[in-house]
């Protein structure tokens, strides 16, 4: 736990009640509230947790005025440059770099967990062709623990382990064949010579026609994608997950009800709703009318990929994507893609634009990744499915967290209730 530092005191009615205080590593100290009904027979009430710590952790740390990403300590922009996802996968659950052998003995678990219960297929086959690829990926990791059912007792540590390991090999051979399926192509296999990457790629656009060369470029990009998306604090989806997993769930139905929060176009769907609404702006010269409609209250239209409810200045995340956005283009001999001038002109519109300035709105991790995927062959729909495939991993070390913490037990938030008062039945002739 971390240190208490003072107390708090809260006055209301003829009640004074002291609360202990904790300083974290970093960011705000927290109020320590537990015993407020207990003893002060009140509820605290923060509809959406804008003012809520839920839980503690040593995990991801967001500063979210400096534009600060820390994943166990690490700067995401050095993890971006120097590491690769897998060592991020392993800093993440494990909570430290891992030496050469470890790293190793890591991939090599991974590697060997990527297949699929060969029977799993036929859930694909029982999708519609044009299904959403994320209802395939809800519907297929929720239905796991049918198959894998010696990875399930989460008392177990080392059946919490091998489920962590199951979750992140097997991601990506489900999210690729999600979307092999949507194209009526075979599924591909996955390669143990390949990296986590690589594989991916090969699975999504592979053909048994003929050899499939992964590109490099594209391999590095992707790594890059799925180490920035890795995790990031208690956001939607892995309060999700966590909730799940309070109620003593198993760790593949927790994913799914992950998978299922991070869907919505508000959380992880931005990703694809951003490059929709950047070719429905097509142009630059139409971007002003749509900055206008971002600002008119009576218009539900938002900039999709801009705003953060923790980042109030830039998204450390969006600025390595965009510098990756650039370098893959290029090296693609596509950097005068339509898209991106659109998405850099509406970058700098906006943010001269004293509506965005003033309400602290930048753009986030998702207004540039949409671009990259896209330029790689990937449908917006699938978008949201590479987005599981890499917070996969901030989910399972999030839930593994919870499930040791001894504070912990089932999350059950109170209300504020303004329903009607207790009243009699009437008969149906009555009313
Ligand atoms: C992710 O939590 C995480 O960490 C999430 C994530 C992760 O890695 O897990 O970072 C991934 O989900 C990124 C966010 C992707 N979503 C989008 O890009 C969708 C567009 N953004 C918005 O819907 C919004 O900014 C949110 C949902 C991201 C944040 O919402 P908040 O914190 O509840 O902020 P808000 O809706 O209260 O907005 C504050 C004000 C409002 O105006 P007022 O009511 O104060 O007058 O800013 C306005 C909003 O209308 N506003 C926008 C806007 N986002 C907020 N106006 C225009 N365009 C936008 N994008």
């Amino acid at each position: 736990m971390a240190e208490e530092k003072q107390t708090a005191t809260l006055i209301f009615g003829n009640k004074k009640l002291e609360f202990p205080m904790y300083s974290p590593t970093a960011g705000p100290d927290v109020i320590d509230i537990r015993k407020l009904y207990a003893e002060g027979d009140v509820f605290t009430y923060d509809p959406s947790y804008t003012s809520t710590a839920s839980c503690e952790s040593t995990i991801t740390f967001i500063d979210g005025d400096k534009g600060e990403l820390l994943y166990r300590g690490y700067p995401i922009e050095e993890l971006a440059e120097k590491s690769h996802f897998l060592e991020v996968c392993y800093l993440l659950l494990y909570g430290d770099l891992p030496t050469a052998a470890q790293l190793e003995d890591f991939e090599d678990r991974v590697t060997r967990h990527t297949m699929l219960h060969e029977q799993m297929q036929y859930f694909f086959r029982g999708f519609r062709r044009d299904a959403h690829p994320m209802a395939t990926m809800v519907g297929v990791v929720g239905a796991m623990s049918a198959f894998y059912h010696d990875s399930t007792d989460i008392g177990d540590p080392w059946q919490r382990e091998v489920a962590a390991i199951r979750m992140i090999a097997k991601m990506p051979t489900i999210a690729a064949w999600a979307y092999k399926y949507s194209l009526g192509q075979p599924f591909v296999y996955p390669r143990n010579d390949l990296d986590y990457a690589s594989n991916f790629l090969r699975m999504c656009f592979a053909v048994p026609c003929e050899e499939y060369e992964v590109n490099p470029i594209l391999s590095r990009a992707m790594d890059r994608i799925f180490t920035l998306h890795a995790d990031h604090e208690q956001n939607a989806s892995t309060s999700t997950v966590r909730l799940a997993g309070s109620s003593g769930a198993n760790p593949f139905a927790c994913i799914a009800a992950g998978i299922a929060c991070l869907w919505g176009p508000a959380h992880g769907g931005a990703n694809q709703a951003c490059l929709e609404m950047l070719r429905e702006i097509g142009t630059v010269d139409r971007i002003p009318e749509f900055i206008k409609r971002a600002k008119d209250k009576d218009d539900p239209f938002r900039l999709m990929g801009f705003g953060h409810r923790v980042y109030k200045n830039f998204d450390p995340r969006a600025q390595v994507m965009k510098e990756s956005a650039d370098e893959v283009l290029s090296l693609m001999g596509i950097e005068n893609n339509e898209t991106l001038q659109v998405a850099k002109e509406l970058e700098r519109i906006a943010l001269e634009d004293e509506y965005f300035i003033d309400k602290k709105l930048y753009p986030n991790v998702d207004f540039y990744s949409g671009i990259i995927l896209d330029a790689m062959g990937f449908p917006t729909s699938m978008f949201t499915p590479i987005f599981a495939v890499s917070r996969t991993v901030g989910w399972i070390s999030q839930w593994k967290e919870m499930i040791v913490d001894p504070s912990q037990r089932i999350g059950r938030p109170r209300q504020l209730y303004v329903g009607a008062a207790r009243r009699g039945y009437v008969e149906v002739e009555n009313r």
